[in-house]
């Protein structure tokens, strides 16, 4: 068991807390930050309060004897109460200069704790911690394979489908691929895979998905290309929540239409991902946005679902991906929004925007390939990827959009009243919090150029320093 950090003190009658039976039945437990303190505060131990809060990084320095902590190295901290008398039958593991019970252990319990945070990267040996915990104290033996996964799945997809046929909406994103490539593992062209071209794709896009889709994919494959109806209904639209229901509306006349075709299946694909599973139990979370997938389907479907990712995380997504002889242009793609270019384009969403988007797009891409700060060009692109840059963080999210506005410039010798785009790219872990990344400023710089020179309607390049939050990774 790993009991987790959380923003509670265990001095609070109110925080949440565990059955303390389940600290006797010999089990192997780590407490992370609140969970170490709860132990100590279960066991015996006291924990003292504090309102002031440590945050940052301190250098460990392990006891002799500790069994997960080993190394003296960098540590990352986040809290505000701590452990100040360890419960009996516990050892100190660790201290910092500012935290004298950085870890703590009872090996005849099997009882662990560590104050900071060793699953964030700014805790050096993090990992190293963790495999002990998990390998060495819990014995577990590490056997999940990509294959193993793959081999299980198809088994049990076969099971829940048996005879039936399975309705995949794919957009070209990771999570749909895969799991349509391993649904058609299972049950062949019993796979129906639906790609609706909503027209708000990146240049040259939706021709790749086809393409990728009849290459390495063996199911039945259909193409709606719908762009003129998602045009007409966003037409004289610019409120970027109506765009998002407009568009989701869009996709589900899209499935009527064509009912015919699809009434003979009786379940739905979802690339549903550990994570997602997660967090739609959190009811906590506002709605910033209304998000939506590709799977926006009319409520008289009333299909049963099929999700044969939802106990993965996207980096083992892609190990099975590339296990199921996926190329990377599938697998390791940057995250791409639902409703498209649509939430990049502030304003009206016509032909022309988008164009300039995928124009802009397209340029700022292939900078980003050509100077290696990203692993993949863009669609229909030559260019060679140019030698990998280790001082530029890497990048999770990067795009070009456009602003409703209009300013003056000059060029050859004639005024010009033109739109600007905006440059944006991010890291990130998980797209909750992001940071935008220092690009080399020649990099940004031969871009903006070709972008100005090369796009019609666009006479100047911004970029988007602002971090999420208090800005979000899209524009809309
Ligand atoms: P924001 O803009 O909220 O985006 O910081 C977080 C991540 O979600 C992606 N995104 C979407 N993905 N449907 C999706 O499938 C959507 O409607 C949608 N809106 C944003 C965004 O690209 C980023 O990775």
């Amino acid at each position: 068991m790993i009991l987790s950090g959380g923003p509670r003190s265990v001095l609070d009658s109110d925080s949440p807390t565990i059955d303390p039976s389940l600290l006797a039945s010999g089990k192997p437990v780590l407490g992370i930050c609140y969970g170490q303190q709860l132990i100590a505060h279960l066991m015996g131990g006291q924990v003292e309060r504090s309102d002031k809060r440590e945050y940052g990084k301190q250098v460990l320095h392990p006891a002799p004897n500790a069994l997960l902590t080993g190394e003296p190295g960098q540590v990352w901290m986040s809290h505000g109460d701590s452990v100040r008398r360890l419960p009996p039958g516990f050892e100190l593991a660790a201290s910092t200069e500012t935290c004298h019970v950085a870890a703590m252990q009872s090996p005849s319990q099997k009882l662990f704790g560590v104050q900071f945070h060793p699953e964030v990267t700014h805790t050096s040996n993090g990992r190293e911690i963790l495999r002990r915990f998990l390998i060495e104290q819990a014995n577990f033996s590490r056997d999940w394979t990509a294959r193993n996964f793959i081999d299980e799945s198809i088994e049990s997809i076969r099971e829940q489908v048996g005879e039936g046929r399975v309705l995949c909406g794919v957009s070209g994103g990771v999570d749909s691929s895969v799991a349509a490539a391993l649904i058609a593992r299972a049950i062949g062209d019993r796979l129906l895979c639906v790609f609706v071209d909503h027209g708000l794709m990146r240049k040259y896009e939706a021709d790749a998905v086809i393409e990728m889709f009849q290459r390495y994919v063996p199911a039945t494959f259909v193409h709606y290309d719908a762009s003129e109806q998602f045009f007409s209904a966003l037409a004289g639209v610019s409120d970027p929540e109506n765009k998002r229901k407009i568009i989701g509306a869009e996709f589900v006349r899209v499935f009527e239409s064509h009912a015919n075709e699809l009434q003979g299946c009786d379940y739905l694909a979802q690339g549903t991902l550990y994570p997602d599973v997660v967090e739609s139990g959190s009811q906590t979370a506002a709605t910033i946005k209304t998000h939506h997938n590709v799977g926006g389907l009319p409520e008289w479907m009333r299909l049963q679902l099929v999700e044969p990712l939802r106990l993965l995380f996207k980096d083992e997504v892609r190990a099975v991906g590339r296990e199921l002889g996926l190329p990377p242009e599938m697998i390791d793609r940057e995250p791409f929004p639902g409703p498209g270019l649509a939430v990049r384009i502030v304003g009206e969403v016509t032909k022309e925007r988008v164009k300039m988007v995928q124009d802009s797009d397209y340029i700022f891409r292939e900078e980003l390939f050509r100077a290696g700060l990203v692993s993949l060009p863009p669609f229909g692109s030559r260019a060679s990827i140019g030698e990998q840059n280790s001082n530029v963080e890497p990048i999770w999210q990067s795009y070009a959009a456009l602003l409703d506005v209009r300013s003056v410039g000059v060029m050859g010798d004639e005024r010009t009243y033109a739109h600007p785009i905006v440059l944006r790219a991010v890291a990130s872990e998980d797209a909750m919090t992001a940071h935008a990344v220092a690009i080399p400023f020649d990099v940004l710089e031969r871009a903006a150029t070709r972008i100005v020179n090369e796009v019609d309607g666009v006479n100047r390049v911004f970029y988007d320093l602002t971090s999420k939050p208090p800005a979000t990774i899209e524009l809309e």
